[in-house]
């Protein structure tokens, strides 16, 4: 019992360091230099370019945050990724405060698809427990099939 209890502790060890290892730098950045004053949810719900997050994390390293500089291009290169521009319209602030609970952007905007398609993305979003009102998946459906549609 003891023995088989301490291997499996040794196996989660294991499993759970291999983890940290291969996240993406840039996102160890973030968790290492960006929860000491607010969580990572205020950095989630933006959508900006390479421009606004410099400026961005340049006020934050102002603040206090503890980023090395040779470390800023590494971040700035994960957030434009994850959390880059998006279209304005509406239905964008559905999806920066809702979509992004579980994901990040680039899940969203990585694929094109038709209205049709779209739709079914969406319910199947509901049914992982993504929380939209029926206005919102409307909205939010009008600007995915406009804004990421098919050509
Ligand atoms: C020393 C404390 C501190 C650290 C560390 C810190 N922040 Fe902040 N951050 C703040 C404060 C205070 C605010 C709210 C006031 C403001 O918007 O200036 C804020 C707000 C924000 C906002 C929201 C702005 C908005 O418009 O709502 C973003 C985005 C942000 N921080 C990003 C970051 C990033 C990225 C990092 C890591 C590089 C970071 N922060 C680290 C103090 C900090
Ligand atoms: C409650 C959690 C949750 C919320 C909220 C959520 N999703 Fe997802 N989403 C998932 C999961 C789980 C997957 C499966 C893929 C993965 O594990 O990343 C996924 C995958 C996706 C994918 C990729 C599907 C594919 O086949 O490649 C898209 C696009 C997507 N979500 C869009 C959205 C949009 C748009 C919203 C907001 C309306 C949203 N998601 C909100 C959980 C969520």
């Amino acid at each position: 019992m003891c023995v088989a209890g301490s291997a499996l502790a040794l196996v989660l060890a294991v499993v759970s360091t291999g983890g940290a290892q291969d996240a993406d730098p840039g996102e160890r950045l973030m968790n290492a230099a960006c929860q000491d004053c607010h969580s990572v949810r205020v950095i989630q719900v933006q959508a900006m370019d390479a421009d606004g997050w410099m400026k961005r994390i340049s006020q934050e390293i102002d603040k206090g945050a503890k980023l090395a500089k040779e470390d800023v291009p590494t971040l700035v290169e994960y957030l434009v990724r994850t959390h880059g521009p998006m279209p304005d319209g509406p239905g964008k602030e559905v999806i920066l405060n809702t979509c992004t609970q579980c994901h990040d952007l680039y899940r969203i905007k990585e694929n094109r698809r038709s209205p049709e398609e779209w739709e079914e993305l969406l319910v199947s979003m509901l049914n992982e427990g993504a929380q939209l009102n029926d206005e919102e998946f409307a909205r939010v459906h009008a600007y995915l099939s406009r804004n990421f549609g098919i050509e």
